[in-house]
């Protein structure tokens, strides 16, 4: 779809672009490619519902025999304020022990969910364990956390599409935009 479509309405503005997250993608795509090359087979963990449209772009620019596994953590509800509390909702179908593990999410804001998941993956003695994210918020950081990889750095401001959510919706713009707050603050009143 374009940026006429009807769901662009919500947006403020547009922060990154689809060209601009391809290219991106395609580059990180050959780093993990080198990094991983002559390893044993790694594990890419997506982070759903947010990272699921990053997370398929992304294997598919990995030269790699790769393994794929899913889990569903939650740190928000319907709001655009995270609750601090991370749980697994949903687990890996399969142990990590031995395995080189990289985590695929969307955006790190306070860095919390991923704060838990290094030491959860950590405990089960994964070999390594990566951290692979679309988006950064540095600015809203609450823990210490290394991102080992991360494409866009971006201001503190609430944004969706590209699989980010407000509400479960507007996963499906191709773009990434910052939601008007007249969408959320009409809700949080
Ligand atoms: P953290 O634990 O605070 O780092 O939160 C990470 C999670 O919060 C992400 O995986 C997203 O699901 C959600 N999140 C944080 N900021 C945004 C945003 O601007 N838009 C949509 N979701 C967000
Ligand atoms: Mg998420």
């Amino acid at each position: 779809m374009d940026t006429n479509a009807v769901i662009y309405q919500d947006l403020e503005r547009i922060l990154v672009k689809r060209e601009d997250i391809a290219k991106a993608v395609k580059e990180l795509g050959q780093k993990l490619t080198e990094k991983f090359r002559g390893e044993d087979a790694p594990v890419f963990v997506c982070i759903l519902k947010g990272a699921s449209v990053f997370f398929t772009d992304l294997i598919r620019e990995i030269d790699l025999p790769l393994t794929t596994d899913f889990m569903v953590v939650s740190s928000y509800g319907s709001s655009t304020k995270s609750t601090g509390v991370v749980k697994i909702v949903k687990d890996l179908d399969k142990p990590v022990e031995g395995k080189h593990v990289v985590i695929v999410e969307d955006i790190v804001d306070s860095g919390m969910t991923l704060h838990y998941l290094k030491k959860v993956f950590a405990n089960r003695e994964a070999a390594s364990v990566s951290i692979v994210t679309l988006l950064d918020k540095p600015a809203r950081r609450r823990v210490d956390l290394t991102v080992d990889y991360s494409c866009f750095n971006i201001p503190d401001a609430f944004v969706v599409g590209y699989g980010l959510d407000y509400d479960e919706k507007y996963r499906n713009l191709p773009d990434i935009g910052v939601l008007h707050p007249r969408i959320y603050s009409a809700e949080e009143k």
